[in-house]
């Protein structure tokens, strides 16, 4: 029986920074909205491609594990947007860093894309099938956006983070899982007017729109993950005070205030970046992550609680109990190609084309 062992970890944050105040200066909202409903600050935007984030982050995680990317057997990337509808874009990763002996499959579970990434690859490895793996999650939401919709546009941003995962027989790595989803609830985040659901003949076929239940997904996302996060819990016997640190989704300040609160987790074990980068969708369990290592609060030995919730409408929990090391093993110095522009000179042309379509 093997484990699947966390070894590596990066992340990849494109550095055009995007402000609720930049936001106000083309949309009826105001930082104090937003930080008020959210505590979102600020959030990145990606000026290259999707797969151009994934990559970075890629070559950091395997940098960090020292594990080359010929002894990858499996890749496994959580998005919803992805560079394009074929290829995949988990073969473009593994093309772009050479991992020729891996097969590549893309997870499009929204923004519990990475943990269920993360169930599946630990899964493959505890039966052999798989030994070195990597978990993806990102992604370039800012493409896909509707910039006429302040009550969505507001609250996303563009990110990827990935992880390592090598077979081992130390007990460590994810411990358990729960995952769902709530089927009643699917149009409660819906990107509509893309893909063979609408129809390819109207001239709107670019103009993509959104149904957003913002106040639904509230209540379900906190109910989802409560309870994904107590039946974790209860199949490993452990109790929350045995919790060191919690890494959850980050979509709103008031969302994990709410979970804490209901979980009875001190809010101090609580990883929090939300302001930062506001909800990257599958981007923020493994960029949180990555953080937390980068700030000492994960220790050898640590259980780390992870709890997720998105479009479909998905959920889940995942317990990890971490392994002997906390440090990187080597720095990759991958970067994105330079930004010359700013965050509001990236959007301009799709705040043009939503502006336009509005009139
Ligand atoms: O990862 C999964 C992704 N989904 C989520 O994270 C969604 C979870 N839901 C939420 O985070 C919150 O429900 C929101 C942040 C989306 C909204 O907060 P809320 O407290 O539920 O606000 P609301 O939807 O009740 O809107 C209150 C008011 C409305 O005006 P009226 O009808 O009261 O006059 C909105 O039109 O705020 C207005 N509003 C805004 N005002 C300024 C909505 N968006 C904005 C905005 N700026 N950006």
């Amino acid at each position: 029986m093997y484990y699947a062992k966390i070894t590596g970890w990066g992340k990849c944050l494109p550095p055009a920074v995007l402000s609720n105040a930049d936001l106000s200066t083309f949309m009826d909202t105001s930082d104090e909205w937003i930080t008020s409903r959210t505590g979102i600050r600020e959030r990145r935007i990606c000026h290259c491609n999707f797969s151009d984030m994934a990559i970075v982050a890629a070559r950091r995680a395997l940098a960090a594990a020292n594990v080359a990317p010929e002894e990858l057997d499996l890749i496994l990337l959580g998005s919803l947007t992805m560079d394009s509808l074929c290829p995949n874009t988990a073969s473009l990763v593994q093309n772009a860093i050479g991992a020729r002996n891996a097969a590549s499959i893309d997870i499009n579970s929204a923004c519990t894309g990475f943990l269920y990434g993360l169930h599946i690859g630990t899964n493959l490895i505890k039966t052999g099938a798989h030994r070195k793996v990597l978990v993806i999650g990102g992604e370039f939401i800012s493409h896909y956006m509707n910039w006429a919709r302040r009550d969505v546009a507001v609250l996303f941003g563009d990110a990827c983070g990935a992880v390592v995962l090598e077979a081992s027989t130390e007990r460590t790595g994810l411990l358990a899982a729960r995952i769902g989803c709530d089927m009643d609830t699917s149009s409660a985040i819906q990107i509509t007017n893309f893909g063979s659901a609408y129809s390819r003949l109207s001239d709107d076929f670019l103009y993509l729109g959104w149904n957003f239940e913002g106040q639904e997904v509230f209540k379900r996302a906190i109910k989802g993950m409560a309870f994904a996060c107590e039946d974790v819990l209860m199949q490993t016997g452990l109790r929350m005070d045995d919790i060191h640190i919690m890494v959850p989704h980050q979509a709103n300040r008031r969302i994990l205030d709410a979970l804490a609160k209901r979980l009875d987790i001190p809010e101090e074990k609580i990883m929090v970046n939300v302001h930062k980068y506001g909800n990257t969708s599958a981007g923020t369990i493994p960029v949180a992550l990555t953080e937390a290592l980068e700030e000492n609060r994960i220790r050898p030995g640590d259980y780390v609680l992870m709890a997720s919730f998105g479009a479909g409408l998905t959920w889940g929990a995942g317990l990890v109990q971490w392994g002997d090391r906390t440090v990187a093993l080597q720095v990759s110095d991958a970067d994105l190609p330079p930004c010359q522009q700013s965050a509001l000179e990236i959007l301009a042309p799709h705040i043009q084309r939503y502006k336009a379509h509005a009139l």
